[in-house]
């Protein structure tokens, strides 16, 4: 065994010694946790040519969920108060996502989180359509007005996650739900051991069966883990052994020993599968956001509701975990529709739960240097 290759085994079992009996101390993370990786590359150009109050409102912008977390988002600054909100083809997922339907429905999120951000630093935003398809390069254009200032706990933005495990298997009361959709009619709610719950937790199952086994899935999939620390904190975005929660040993094992190729291989794909039953069997039941359409628009003001959802549920103590398969893969997502008795497709199906406990967020994030643009 090579000297270097010695020291970073021994420097790596020092590590999960440290994880484990110094909990809290995150041991021997490597990269920069999120604050400072929104105020980081880029962060300070971006105060000098907007000033740091809009900055800020980018920072918290780019907190929004996105599958896969390829953060798709860009920002044009055409001046201080006129940006365009587009994507970055790189950052597509033309395997799970093809249509750029999950593309749409992300963006939908961040703008979500711009629009509360913005408005809580006393601006309005004018929102102008630019794309008939989510493949424009150039989705919207932003416009910032002074306006009243409204009152919103932007912690919310910074503690907002999505949940993998423990849910509880208990109904959702009411009153929570009708708290958590405002009563929107977009969403529909399936509790524990109805027919349309049962559905979901079957046919999700299915859908991920059939989805690991196809390759370019799996290598796509590949593309957006960053295994090791210094992927994380070289790509910061797609998902890690955390955000996937592959935690203990196990992450501290995929960490170090893990790479693209073992995303293909036969022991992940069935180890996918057996994380997906364990989730389904845990939930409170699950929520589904259908829209009328899938008009650019619409599919973004669908992320605009499942956002404003998203970031109420930790006051209710319910976790959200987008499950998104079913309308991934054929024939599930031809067949869910007939199945819940709904009038038009579903954009989000989202296992929910009430949660024992609810750990601050651990997903990557770019900084605002590799999502921002300025015009000239
Ligand atoms: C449109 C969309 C689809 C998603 N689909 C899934 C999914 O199928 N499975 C999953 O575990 N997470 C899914 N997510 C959650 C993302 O993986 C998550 O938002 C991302 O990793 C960032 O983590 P955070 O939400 O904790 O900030 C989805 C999120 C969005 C916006």
């Amino acid at each position: 065994m090579s000297i270097s290759r010695r020291k970073f085994l021994i420097r790596s079992v020092q590590c999960v010694l440290a994880a484990g009996f110094l909990p809290g101390l995150s041991a021997c993370a490597e990269r920069p946790v999120r604050e400072q990786e929104l105020t980081g590359d880029g962060y300070g150009g971006l105060v000098d040519v907007i000033g740091r109050q809009r900055a800020d409102i980018i920072r918290y912008a780019s907190l929004a969920p996105s599958g896969h977390n390829v953060q798709p988002w860009t920002v044009t600054i055409k001046s201080a108060d006129n940006w365009i909100i587009g994507s970055a083809e790189e950052r597509w997922l033309s395997e799970v996502d093809p249509r750029n339907r999950e593309l749409a429905l992300s963006i939908g999120a961040f703008l979500e989180n711009l629009v509360i951000a913005a408005q809580a630093n006393g601006f309005e935003v004018n929102i102008r359509l630019l794309a008939d398809n989510p493949f424009d390069p150039e989705l919207l254009s932003l416009e910032l007005v002074n306006g009243k200032r409204v009152d919103y706990p932007l912690k919310r933005l910074f503690e907002r996650r999505t949940l993998r495990t423990g849910f509880k298997n208990e109904y959702l009361d009411p009153e929570d739900i009708l708290y958590l959709t405002d009563a929107d009619d977009n969403f529909f709610y399936y509790p524990p051991e109805s027919p349309g719950a049962e559905w979901l937790a079957m046919a999700t199952v299915a859908a991920m069966e059939h989805q690991v086994k196809r390759d370019n899935v799996q290598q796509e999939l590949a593309r957006w883990i960053r295994w090791s620390e210094a992927d994380a904190a070289k790509y910061r975005n797609g998902l890690t052994p955390e955000s996937m929660d592959i935690t203990g040993l196990a992450g501290w094992y995929v960490k170090n020993f893990y790479g693209e190729s073992d995303v293909l291989g036969k022991d992940f794909r069935k180890a996918t599968v057996e994380r997906a039953k364990k989730q389904v069997a845990e939930s409170g039941g699950w929520i589904v956001i259908r829209s009328d359409n899938e008009r650019v628009g619409t599919l973004i003001e669908t992320g605009r509701r499942f956002e404003r959802m998203f970031l109420k549920a930790k006051t209710r103590s319910v976790g959200v975990h987008p499950m998104s398969q079913v309308l991934e893969e054929r024939p599930w997502v031809e067949d869910v529709r007939k199945i819940l008795g709904l009038e038009s497709k579903p954009q989000f199906i989202l296992r929910v739960g009430y949660t024992r406990e609810y750990p601050l967020p651990v997903s990557l994030r770019m900084p605002p240097g590799e999502i921002t643009y300025t015009s000239e």
